[in-house]
């Protein structure tokens, strides 16, 4: 069988309780993420549930990095991924890139969708402003959002389109690997579904891997080819699609399941 794209093992982060609001008593730490191993496989999405807390967008930041964990092992295409030095690290991270619920949350509402799109391009290639400016047409292009958007503030736009301009960001530097972090949680259902099948369609043409975080079963049935299911900082199941849906194992996945509609796509 191919190499897995990525291969997590033993992964735990834990947090030091901080002051306990209620006073007394909290002291140690939480497991947010508590000894969870599992593959990415190349081209899949792999759709992660599980209620409020769980540990999913925990997990989502120690596979990119962002934050170190506490224990266990990352390998990206076999290499060790905790172990990649500052330069090596800088590389990878052009491969690995996350969407966010609300991707102008840390982003200054005075820049141009032009300046947002192109900040990646700017830090990681040097190219000229012509090349520059053809690969923000290019990409805004990819999103579905019209050249004519460049020049505009995000302010300006709904929310669906604001997270077509994050989407397009993501993408400016053709990562392999997205972390899609609650991408639609934020956005009217009609909304939400078309920002899905924006994403589908993205992973046909780029042949991106997805990490997809989502609250909402319908969706993540829908766009996932397996599911992993987090309770509590564990991995408590993992699977095709169609088993964790049809024939969950775990009391707590058929519970994740019963919470949520049906929809058909
Ligand atoms: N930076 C942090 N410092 C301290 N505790 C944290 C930190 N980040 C997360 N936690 C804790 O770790 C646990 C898991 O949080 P996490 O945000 O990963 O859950 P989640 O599944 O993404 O939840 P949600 O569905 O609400 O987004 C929670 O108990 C949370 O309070
Ligand atoms: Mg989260």
């Amino acid at each position: 069988m191919a190499m897995a794209l990525l291969e997590i093992r033993n992964l735990s982060k834990t947090f030091p309780l901080g002051e306990s609001v209620f006073g007394g008593g909290a002291s140690g730490e939480v497991r947010a993420v508590d000894d969870v191993s599992f593959d990415i496989e190349k081209g899949e999405t792999l759709g992660l549930v599980g209620e409020s807390g769980s540990g999913k967008s925990t997990l989502g930041r120690l596979v990119l990095r962002l934050i170190e964990p506490s224990a266990g092992s990352i390998r990206y295409e076999g290499r060790d991924l905790l172990a990649a030095s500052h330069g090596e690290m800088r590389r990878l991270r052009r491969d690995m890139q996350i969407i966010f619920q609300d991707p102008f949350g840390s982003l200054d509402p005075r820049m141009r969708v032009e300046e947002i799109v192109a900040e990646p391009l700017v830090i990681h290639e040097k190219l000229s402003r012509e090349a520059r400016r053809a690969r923000v047409a290019e990409l805004l292009r990819a999103v579905g959002l019209d050249e004519s958007a460049r020049t505009r503030f995000a302010h300006e736009f709904s929310g669906g389109q604001r997270q077509r301009i994050g989407i397009a960001r993501a993408l400016a530097l053709r990562p392999k690997f997205i972390v899609a972090d609650e991408p639609v949680s934020a956005l009217d259902v009609s909304v939400g579904a078309q920002i899905v099948n924006l994403l589908a369609q993205l992973q046909r043409e780029f042949g991106l891997t997805y990490l997809f975080i989502s609250h909402s079963m319908p969706v993540v049935r829908y766009l996932s080819t397996r599911i992993a299911v987090m309770y509590r900082g564990k991995l408590v199941e993992i699977g095709k699609t169609e088993e964790i849906t049809e024939r969950p194992t775990q009391a707590y996945t058929r519970n994740l399941l019963e919470a949520t509609p049906r929809i058909s796509a």
